[in-house]
């Protein structure tokens, strides 16, 4: 008999060095996302961080910079909050024309209890100064971005968020995922967890935090995880931010075979970013009519939603597009189309999953 320790599941690879895997979304049933499924989305090859030389640098705009090492990171008093972390092109490839980067599908996005200290703490012993505005988590990872316009030289992989949302008791600073240290390629030994905002600023194998004066203007918060505005007039880049309003339906998978005239559970889930979900829709007809679906989580600020809707198939054979629509506590419905002023980012318009419905006797040419 073989000792070897077999697994049914996987990751989907997008790329690989840097290491771009999706998790397989019809494979997921659990209110939280199994550590070893959970989508990886780095920029440059993982780097290897040692706990026992790691320093954590908290300075910048703060009236006293420290530095703390791992053990006295893991000795603070910690909290553990479930926390969705949506990578900002997740969903990609339902963007026709095709555009440019990791043609994500429905599983660059993950359901996580986080385990940490919370960001505000080390900002209150640090002591922001008055006109710190913004806070840069920078990491541990460099390389040169592919995509132009390239700076030069390497850089490190930094991103800010606003003050406010710092020194809230929500940001983690974590080193562990569903109750283990994180695994390498997902931040080992400590990494941000920002909840309710896109992926990027999750910024994983942290370093340095550090207190701006004037908003950061770092690679990806401008040429690469930004979006037009419009400032009297003039197109202008910002950062994006907060999640919007999204929902997928986990299964069936696109193009799958469903049986005529049987009860079929549609399954998926929904998430939004500072609110919590409340309202979710679905429809067999391509969006002409829609039914409501029912929540099997209870509403959760943070953390998705999953949900499901029994769909008696139709008595013939057929070709049909199913879609889900979420509203948050804010009122925000999910938009009917992909809003163009965020290029390859935030797709989060209704995404078609077509199926087919077939006895298995109609016979294809
Ligand atoms: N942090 C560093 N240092 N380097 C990175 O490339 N990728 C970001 C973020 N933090 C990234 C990073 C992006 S775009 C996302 S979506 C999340 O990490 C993904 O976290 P995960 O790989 O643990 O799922």
């Amino acid at each position: 008999m073989s000792d070897q320790k077999s697994s049914l599941l996987g990751l989907i690879i997008r790329q690989r060095n840097p290491n771009n895997l999706e998790t397989p979304m019809d494979r997921i049933d659990s209110f939280l996302t199994p550590t070893e499924l959970f989508y990886i989305r780095s920029h440059f090859s993982t780097p290897r961080v040692d706990p026992s030389s790691y320093r954590l640098q908290v300075d910048g705009a703060v009236k006293s910079p420290f530095a703390l090492a791992y053990d006295e990171l893991r000795s603070l008093p910690s909290e553990s909050r479930v926390v969705t972390l949506e990578c900002a092109g997740n969903s990609r490839v339902f963007l026709v024309p095709q555009v440019d980067g990791a043609q994500w599908e429905l599983g660059a996005v993950g359901n996580a209890e986080w385990t940490g200290v919370p960001l505000a703490a080390l900002l209150e012993r640090a002591g922001l100064e008055d006109d710190a505005c913004e806070i840069v988590l920078e990491g541990a990872d460099r390389g040169t971005p592919k995509e132009p316009p390239i700076p030069p030289g390497t850089i490190t992989y930094a991103r800010s968020i606003p003050r406010d949302k710092a020194t809230r008791q929500d940001v983690l600073i974590a080193y562990q995922i569903n109750g283990r240290n994180l695994p390498r390629d997902h931040g080992y030994p400590v990494r941000a967890v920002v909840p309710g905002h896109y992926g990027m600023a999750s910024v994983k194998w942290l370093t340095r935090i550090r207190a701006v004066r004037e908003p950061f203007r770092g690679y990806w918060q401008t040429s690469d995880y930004g979006y037009w505005d419009d400032l009297d007039g003039q197109p202008i880049r910002r950062p994006l931010g907060e999640m919007q309003v999204k929902s997928e339906i986990m299964r069936p998978s696109v193009y799958e075979t469903l049986a005529p005239n049987t009860r079929y559970t549609i399954t998926g889930a929904a998430w939004s970013g500072e609110t919590g979900v409340t309202e979710i829709a679905v429809s067999t007809d391509a969006g002409q009519s829609w039914a409501q679906a029912d929540f099997i989580d209870p509403a959760r600020r943070h953390s998705w939603r999953r949900w499901k809707f029994d769909w008696l198939t139709p008595q013939g054979p057929g070709h049909y597009t199913l879609l889900s629509r979420a509203k948050d506590a804010s009122g925000s419905v999910q938009s009917d189309q992909h809003d163009p002023r965020y290029g390859s980012y935030v797709i989060n318009h209704p995404l078609p999953i077509e199926v087919f419905v077939d006895d298995g006797s109609t016979v294809s040419a």
